[in-house]
């Protein structure tokens, strides 16, 4: 037997796992409301609605240099862009995904210019996060959770769960009707400004389905925020939007 010692090659790189992020891939759809979401005055609204998203959820105290943030269901990128903004100087990392959309030429040229720039755009779904374990410090999903059916959203709790580290944050904005006079207003209200086709499912729940399943999922209540909009339509009524503050406590849930 030859006991000389055999030349050892390098180990290869470890590559960031962050790092190899799909591209979104457009589609018909997705280019239009891309167009139209990319108009300057449709791009000013929705600007405005995410910063003040972020700010009534106070997500700006919350953020810590080097984090690292993922938002889910990112649409055309204000909320992760607008969260970016608040976390200039802080070295922090953003992950956005997103299944369909993908953000416009202004969200981009606003990533580029006026966040640190470390922002990245993942194709994926809620419950499928090209993550490894424990590696955020905050995750965020906007207005994304009741497109989701009900025993998939569980699986996206789970999964927000197996991305944060210990003690991490979830802020969650939700449509939350409280009978079904509001669900099915909030349904027209929702097709309407998402151009969404009528056979579009929602799965709602009331402000206070949503902290009990989040309390009962592992997550302990830090914030919360409430807006309501009210439809122009007669009979149409109140829209409310609820927005969470979690933090992951493994100790008590595992
Ligand atoms: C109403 S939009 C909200 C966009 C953005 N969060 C905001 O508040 O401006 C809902 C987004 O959720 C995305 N979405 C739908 N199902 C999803 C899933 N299973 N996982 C992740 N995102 C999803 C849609 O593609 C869409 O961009």
């Amino acid at each position: 037997m030859d006991d000389k010692p055999k030349p050892v090659s390098p180990p290869p790189p470890t590559p960031d796992p962050l790092r190899p992020i799909i591209a979104p891939r457009p589609t018909w759809r997705s280019k239009a409301s891309n167009w139209f979401f990319g108009l300057k005055p449709a791009d000013s609204v929705l600007k405005r609605r995410a910063a003040g998203l972020v700010d009534k959820l106070e997500i700006a105290e919350h953020l810590q240099a080097n984090g690292t943030y993922v938002d889910i269901g990112s649409g055309t990128g204000h909320i992760p862009t607008q969260i970016a903004r608040r976390a200039v100087g802080l070295h922090a990392r953003f992950v956005c995904i997103e299944p369909v959309s993908r953000p416009t030429k202004r969200v981009l040229h606003r990533m580029r210019t006026r966040t640190d720039g470390h922002v990245h755009f993942a194709r994926s779904i809620g419950n499928r996060l090209p993550l490894p374990d424990g590696v955020a410090n905050g995750v965020s999903a906007f207005f994304v959770l009741h497109h989701i059916p009900y025993p998939i959203q569980l699986e996206v709790l789970a999964e927000i769960k197996r991305v944060l580290v210990p003690g991490g944050l979830f802020f969650l904005w939700e449509d939350t009707p409280r009978n079904e006079r509001e669900f099915l207003a909030n349904e027209v209200w929702d097709r309407r400004l998402n151009f969404e086709p009528r056979s579009e499912p929602h799965f709602y729940r009331s402000g206070d389905d949503w902290q009990k399943l989040l309390t009962e999922s592992g997550f302990e209540p830090v914030n919360q925020a409430y807006y309501e909009d009210h439809s122009r339509r007669r009979g149409e009524g109140l829209i409310r939007h609820t927005g969470f503050v979690s933090r992951h406590t493994p100790a008590s849930h595992g």
